[in-house]
C-alpha cells in the first residue's frame, strides 16, 4: 500500500529504472540478514536466473491453431510466470510476409498481441508504405512469446525455450519472405554473431526445419531502434524498397 510521498517518489523511481512488475503481494527486504526462521520464504528466483523449467517438450503441431495452443500450455519459459498475457501473432495467417521482432513489451502484454505499441505503429505504417498491413497481406509475431519484465534484453535461456516454436511458426505459416526485426530475431534465426548494424539490408536463407526449400530473410532495424535513433530510418527505408522489389521479383 503507498501511503507516503516518497512511498510514491520511490515507486515512479522503481517504475523508471524498468521494475514495473509486482512479483509478490508483500514486500519484501532482500537486503536485511535473514533471522532463521521455519516460515521464511523460498528465496525469489526471478527470471534473470531462468533457465528453462520443466514443461512439456513439444512433439509438432500441425496447424497454426495448435501451435498457438502449445505455445498458451507451454511453462519451460520463465517469462510466462511474469507476463499478464501469452502474446502469439497478430495479422493474416499464411500471408505472404512474415516479421519476427524480439518480444511483447508492455502494451502487447497487456493487450495480448505483438506490436501494438508505439513501435508497433511506426511498423505499421512503414509497411503500409510498400504495400503491406497485417490486415491484409501480413504476419507479425516475436522471437519470445512472453514479455521480459521491465523490457530488458531476454537472455539466451528465455530464447532456447521459446525458439522450438518459432521454428514451427514458420514452417506452418509458410511465408515467402521473413523480414527479422531486430538483432534478436537476427541472431536467434541466423546464428549469426555479427550485430544487427552489419547485417541489415542483407539477404539470407533462412532454412527451417520441415520445409524443402529455404525462405529468402531480410534483416533491417527493430522500429523500437528506429524511434531512438531516427536519424537511420533512411537505411530502414531502403530495406523496405529492397522487400518490396523481392516482391515483384517473386511475381
Ligand atoms: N517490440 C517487439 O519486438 N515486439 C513487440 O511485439 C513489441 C515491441
Amino acid at each position: 500500500m503507498v501511503s507516503t510521498r516518497s512511498d510514491l517518489l520511490l515507486l515512479r523511481w522503481y517504475v523508471e529504472m524498468g521494475a514495473d512488475e509486482a512479483i509478490g503481494w508483500h514486500a519484501r527486504d532482500r537486503l536485511a540478514v535473514d533471522a532463521v526462521s521455519p516460515n521464511r520464504p523460498e528465496p525469489f528466483r526471478g527470471p534473470a536466473a531462468a533457465t528453462p523449467l520443466p514443461g512439456t517438450v513439444h512433439a509438432g503441431a500441425s496447424s497454426l491453431a495448435e501451435l498457438e495452443a502449445a505455445v498458451r500450455a507451454f511453462e519451460g519459459c520463465a517469462l510466462k510466470r511474469t507476463a499478464t498475457n501469452t502474446v502469439f501473432a497478430d495479422g493474416v495467417a499464411g500471408a505472404p510476409l512474415m516479421i519476427i521482432g524480439e518480444a511483447p513489451g508492455s502494451d502487447e502484454d497487456r493487450i495480448g498481441r505483438p506490436f501494438v505499441g508505439r513501435s508497433g505503429q511506426l511498423l505499421d505504417r512503414m509497411l503500409e508504405t510498400i504495400g503491406f498491413s497485417r490486415k491484409t497481406n501480413a504476419y507479425i509475431t516475436n522471437i519470445l512469446f512472453w514479455r521480459p519484465p521491465g523490457n530488458r534484453k531476454p537472455t539466451g535461456d528465455e530464447i532456447a525455450a521459446c525458439l522450438p516454436f518459432v521454428w514451427q511458426h514458420v514452417a506452418l505459416a509458410k511465408p515467402r519472405i521473413v523480414l527479422l526485426s531486430g538483432g534478436t530475431a537476427v541472431s536467434a534465426l541466423l546464428e549469426r554473431r555479427e550485430g544487427i548494424m552489419r547485417l541489415r539490408g542483407r539477404w539470407f536463407d533462412l532454412k527451417v526445419p520441415g520445409l524443402d526449400t529455404p525462405i529468402p530473410a531480410l534483416a533491417t532495424y527493430h522500429p523500437s531502434f528506429l524511434l531512438r535513433t531516427p536519424a537511420r530510418k533512411s537505411e530502414a527505408w531502403r530495406d523496405l524498397v529492397a522487400l518490396e522489389n523481392h516482391f515483384h521479383k517473386l511475381g
